[in-house]
């Protein structure tokens, strides 16, 4: 495995890699691998003849007061895993590198980055979409990997790479959960025992949302209220957001009518966890 800390030598390595017409396969992330990424790599694997992963914690998508310096960073542990699974590049480049001194320039998807986790971490999305489209032009993938776990991230930048027409193919693959049903994240490793076991609370309530729409009930009030009784019981958890909305705009429905989109945000303790589920037909 290459690994490149500056755009130049992760150009050059990328490009070397696309030579004889391979495809290659970009899985960005922010490192503290679990199997939820490593199910990303290993999809790109599968659709790509060769790997490249980013690492880099984006300090344009944390707010001031999020947790960008105790983000976890662990990154000779990240390197063995990506090894083991067969990345042939691996870019991770320092912030100075990313970002040089005096840039002004930003990719906002207009609409789109001010709803759910937008809407709660402002200029979240910003950093999101402007990092994203500097890795594609680095790293120039043929396919690049992104996971539902991110549901709002992966529709602004579907909606990015088609507004822009990036030559890139977005693949969207499944949520990796715990077998307890928790979803994977890099920041459950920042819950206590007690805070994990409170944790289920956003599955319980999506799990609650989809016997309701099993049995019939297909009126978003009534869906959010169901929730709204999980996370009644489980007054430590804060919520942010449940919203049930569209896939692709990430609007607000009022009927579920069409796969739909149910997201749900919340704090437990100091840590915000996310999740969703897809309703269909
Ligand atoms: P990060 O949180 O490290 O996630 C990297 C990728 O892994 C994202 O596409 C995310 O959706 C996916 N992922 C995380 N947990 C997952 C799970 N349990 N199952 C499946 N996929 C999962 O998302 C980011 O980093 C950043 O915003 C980034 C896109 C790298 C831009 O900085």
């Amino acid at each position: 495995m290459k690994i490149c800390a500056t755009v130049a030598e992760t150009r050059a390595a990328c490009r070397r890699a696309h030579t004889n017409s391979k495809r290659l396969g970009l899985v960005p992330t922010m490192g503290a691998l679990h199997e939820g990424h490593l199910s990303l790599v290993r999809a790109a694997k599968a659709q790509c003849d060769a790997v490249a992963v980013s690492i880099f914690v984006n300090p344009t998508q944390f707010g001031p007061s999020e947790d960008l310096a105790k983000y976890p960073r662990q990154f000779e542990r990240d390197c063995e895993l990506l090894k083991k699974e067969g990345v042939a590049i691996l870019f991770a480049p320092s912030a100075e590198e990313m970002y040089p001194k005096g840039e002004v320039t930003w990719v906002i998807v207009e609409g789109l980055s001010e709803r759910l986790d937008g809407r709660s971490r402002p200029g979240h999305f910003r950093g999101v979409t402007t990092v994203v489209s500097k890795l594609f032009h680095i790293v120039e993938p043929d396919a690049a990997f992104f996971g539902q776990k991110d549901a709002a991230q992966s529709a602004l930048i579907r909606r990015m790479v088609r507004d822009l027409n990036l030559p890139v193919e977005i693949v969207i693959c499944p949520i990796v959960r715990e077998p307890d049903g928790l979803a994977m994240s890099s920041r459950n490793a920042y819950l206590s025992p007690g805070e994990r076991l409170r944790a289920l609370a956003l599955q319980r309530s999506l799990r609650r949302v989809e016997e309701e729409f099993r049995a019939g009930e297909k009126s978003v009030s009534s869906l959010i209220a169901a929730a709204s009784e999980v996370f009644a019981e489980e007054p430590q958890v804060r919520l942010d957001y449940f919203e049930i909305v569209h896939p692709d705009t990430l609007d607000p429905v009022e009927q579920v009518s069409q796969p739909t989109l149910v997201a749900v945000a919340a704090y437990v303790g100091c840590t915000r966890l996310i999740d969703n589920i897809v309703l269909s037909f």
